[in-house]
C-alpha cells in the first residue's frame, strides 16, 4: 500500500447517500484505512431523518451501524468533512459541487455535470491519473480552495480501461461498441419491472454521447488545463438489459498496427497502469483480467472480480471488418461509480492534493 502518513482518518461526506451509488459509498467506506464517513446527505425527502430509517437500503449486506445512526443532512457546504463524494443527480450536482469546491472541499463526483467541463479532470487512476496535474490551475482559475474531480460514466469506465493498454501498445483508431447495461445503472428505483423483465430497452438517454466523448477525453492528453481528446472514432449503441449489476460491452476495434488476438491478450494481462495508481487501498491486484473460456466474461460471474475493481475481458478474436473483437464486463456501481471515485480520492491524497 502507498506509504501515506495521515494524522488520523480524513472525514468525508457522501452527498446523495440514500441513492444506489450513495449506498455503495457508505458500505465501501465502512472500514476504509484513510477515510471515515462523518456526514450523509439526501434530498428534502430524506433530509432530517435518521439514515437507517430514511434510506431504502438496497444492498445485500446491512448498512454500517455508525452511519445508520447519522442524521441525513442537506447538501450544503457546511459539513464536517474534507472530501465529499458526490452521488447527486447531474442537475443538482451542477449547482452544488462548485459551492463545495469554493468552500474548500475536495469534491470527487460521480455525476456527469462537470465531466466534460474545461479545467475539470475526468480520471480513472490506471488510465489517466496524470490529468490531476490540471488541479493547481483549476484552483487558481476558479479561486477555489477546494477542487472538483470527476469519474466517468459507468459504461465508459469499462470501455476506457479495456482500450487504454491496447491504445498504448497498438494505437486505437476506430471502435464499434454495443453495451448491455444492468438496471442498477439507472439508480433506485430505476426501470420498472414491467418494462425490463423479459425485455431489452434499446435506449438510455444521453449514454451513447457520453460513452463516445468521455472515452476520448480519458485516452487523450492534457497541456496545462487544456484537454486534447484522443482522435478515436467511436460508434456506440447502448441497451438496458435485465441484469441487476454489471455492464457488458461488445467491442470491435481498428488499430494503427493490428495485433493478433494473442498479442492483445498479453498486453491486456500485463497491464499495470502508472506507478502512482498502484498500491492505493482500492487498487486491484490486476487492472484487467483476461478470460480465455469461449463463454466468458458474464456479468453474474465476473462483475465482482477483485472486489468489483478489475475489468474482465474475453472472447478476444479476429474481426472480419475491423481488426479485433472482444467482450468486457465492468461492475457499474463499484468500479464504474463509487469504488472508482474512492480510488480517485485516494490518488488525490497520495499526490498531496488533500491532506
Ligand atoms: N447507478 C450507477 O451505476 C451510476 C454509475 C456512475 C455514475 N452514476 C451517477 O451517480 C449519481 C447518482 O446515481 P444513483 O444511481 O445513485 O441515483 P439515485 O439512486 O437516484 O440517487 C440519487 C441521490 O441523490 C439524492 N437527491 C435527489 N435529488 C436531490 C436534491 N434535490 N438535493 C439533494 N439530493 C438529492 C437522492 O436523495 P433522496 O433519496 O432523498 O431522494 C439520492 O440520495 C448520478 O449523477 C448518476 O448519473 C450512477
Amino acid at each position: 500500500m502507498a506509504d501515506i502518513q495521515l494524522k488520523g482518518k480524513i472525514p468525508v461526506a457522501v452527498l446523495g447517500a440514500t441513492g444506489a451509488v450513495g449506498q455503495r459509498f457508505v458500505k465501501l467506506l465502512e472500514n476504509h484505512p484513510w477515510f471515515e464517513v462523518t456526514t450523509v446527505t439526501g434530498s428534502e425527502r430524506t433530509s432530517g431523518g435518521v439514515y437507517s430509517e430514511a434510506c431504502r437500503w438496497v444492498l445485500d449486506e446491512d448498512p454500517p451501524e455508525a452511519v445508520g445512526h447519522l442524521t441525513v443532512q442537506d447538501s450544503e457546504p457546511n459539513l464536517e468533512a474534507r472530501i465529499v463524494f458526490s452521488a447527486l443527480p447531474a442537475g443538482i450536482a451542477k449547482d452544488v459541487e462548485p459551492q463545495f469546491a469554493k468552500a474548500g472541499y475536495a469534491v470527487c463526483s460521480n455525476a456527469s455535470a462537470y465531466r466534460q467541463a474545461a479545467g475539470v479532470p475526468l480520471v480513472i487512476p490506471e488510465v489517466n491519473g496524470d490529468h490531476f496535474d490540471m488541479l493547481e490551475q483549476q484552483r487558481a482559475a476558479q479561486g477555489w480552495d477546494g477542487l472538483i474531480v470527476t469519474s466517468p460514466n459507468c459504461t465508459t469506465t469499462g470501455l476506457a480501461m479495456t482500450l487504454k493498454p491496447l491504445d498504448l501498445a497498438f494505437g486505437v483508431r476506430q471502435v464499434f461498441v454495443t453495451s448491455m447495461q444492468g438496471v442498477s445503472g439507472a439508480g433506485y428505483p430505476g426501470v420498472s419491472f414491467l418494462d425490463i423483465h423479459d425485455n431489452i430497452i434499446p435506449y438510455i438517454g444521453g449514454e451513447e454521447e457520453k460513452l463516445q466523448a468521455e472515452t476520448c477525453l480519458l485516452l487523450g492528453r492534457i497541456e496545462g488545463t487544456e484537454r486534447f481528446p484522443a482522435e478515436i472514432g467511436i460508434s456506440a449503441q447502448t441497451n438496458r438489459v435485465p441484469v441487476i449489476d454489471g455492464h457488458t460491452l461488445s467491442i470491435a476495434v481498428k488499430f494503427d498496427r493490428a495485433p493478433t488476438a494473442e498479442e492483445a491478450i498479453l498486453v491486456l494481462e500485463g497491464y499495470e497502469g502508472p506507478a502512482a495508481a498502484r498500491g492505493l487501498p482500492s487498487s486491484p491486484e490486476k487492472v484487467i483480467i483476461v478470460r480465455r473460456e469461449v463463454d466468458r466474461p458474464q456479468p453474474r460471474r465476473d462483475r465482482n472480480a477483485n472486489h468489483g475493481m478489475s475489468v474482465t475481458v474475453g472472447r478476444i478474436r479476429k474481426c472480419p471488418l475491423l481488426d479485433l473483437r472482444m467482450v468486457s464486463v465492468v461492475h457499474n456501481t463499484l468500479r464504474g461509480a463509487a469504488s472508482g471515485s474512492i480510488m480517485n480520492a485516494e490518488l488525490l491524497v497520495a499526490k498531496g492534493y488533500v491532506k
